[in-house]
């Protein structure tokens, strides 16, 4: 393929050296190394003339960037939760639509592991106090926690990265129950010792409930005030999905009150900006989006989404086509 020949992609996030390299040589790319953040508006400028979209999950990819994206074909995302794009907007448009999955799943449950670990053991806000200078002697009573090991995890979504984080449950003699849209086949329940509960049944019996679902316009606030009084008090959250599944005011209520143990925050409904109420608050670890943050993972991310990407602009099946 000559170079005028070659198909035209923006890429709207900073991308590693070698990403820069996997594209220069197969597609005309017009990078944002400097990070500048881009609105849609930006974005769509930018999209005149080209072909071939690089995303990540915080560009919103709306049905009016699509509409004013005519010579668009392909959008790849450098993740695997897809809620910033309107798939139906691009199906309309027979635009590609491709994500990141697999690549990421034991990464980001190792750190949905770390979160759900800080909160129960108040990691986060022991070393904050710490580092502010007020440690003066051990005491019984410092920063007291609650147990992870022999406790009863409730994982409210069962797909790859429930299942990895149910796998890990097993080294500390957890007891895992789980919820999922569809109920999985014994094999699998049997290999991630884990039991199909109703939603119901997990709020009110796991002591740490995790949040490793998609999020899609259904199930908006799917935690909200009714789920988190129905949990025991000493629980823990964890969301390492996406801001939108947890009313964060009914949260922070509950946090307040001391009707729940503790939260582990990763994802915001608002991200980057984060409700006030929850950085007021002690029992919350956060983290700004940091799931599959590795170093290994982040590139074979950008990897699979480039290849991904080229798939579909040189006219092929990419691997991971969800439009
Ligand atoms: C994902 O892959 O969806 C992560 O949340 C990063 O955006």
């Amino acid at each position: 393929m000559t170079s005028s020949s070659r198909p035209r992609v923006l890429v709207t996030r900073a991308v590693f050296p070698e990403h820069v390299a996997r594209l220069e040589a197969r597609v005309d790319a017009t990078f944002n190394q400097a990070d500048v953040p881009l609105d849609v508006d930006e974005v769509a400028r930018r999209l005149d003339g080209v072909e071939g979209l690089l995303c990540a999950s915080g560009d919103k990819i709306d049905s009016l960037l699509v509409r004013r994206a005519t010579t668009l074909r392909v959008v790849s995302t450098i993740s695997v939760g897809t809620n910033h794009i309107d798939l139906d907007a691009c199906r309309a448009r027979a635009i590609v639509v491709t994500n990141t999955p697999d690549v990421l799943t034991e990464t980001t449950a190792d750190f949905g592991w770390a979160l759900m670990m800080a909160a129960a053991r108040r990691v986060t806000e022991s070393e904050h106090w710490l580092r502010a200078g007020l440690w003066q002697r051990w005491s019984l009573d410092q920063f007291l926690g609650v147990d992870v090991h022999h406790a009863t995890l409730g994982i409210v979504g069962m797909g790859r990265i429930g299942q990895a984080l149910a796998r890990r449950a097993a080294g500390f003699s957890m007891t895992v129950v789980y919820n999922n849209r569809s109920r999985l086949p014994a094999a699998i329940e049997e290999e991630c010792r884990a039991r199909f509960v109703s939603r119901d049944e997990l709020f009110r019996t796991a002591d740490h409930v995790i949040l490793v679902l998609p999020y899609t316009r259904d199930n908006h606030h799917t935690i909200g005030a009714a789920e988190l009084a129905s949990m025991k008090p000493t629980a823990t959250l964890t969301n390492i999905a996406r801001g939108g599944l947890v009313d964060e005011d009914a949260l922070a209520d509950a946090l307040t009150e001391g009707r729940l143990g503790a939260a582990g925050l990763d994802v915001y409904e608002g991200e980057p900006a984060i409700n006030p109420r929850l950085l007021a608050l002690e029992r919350v670890a956060l983290t700004p989006h940091l799931g599959s943050a590795s170093r290994a993972t982040r590139a074979a991310m950008g990897r699979l989404a480039i290849d991904n990407l080229v798939e579909a602009l040189e006219g092929r099946e990419p691997p991971n086509r969800i439009a």
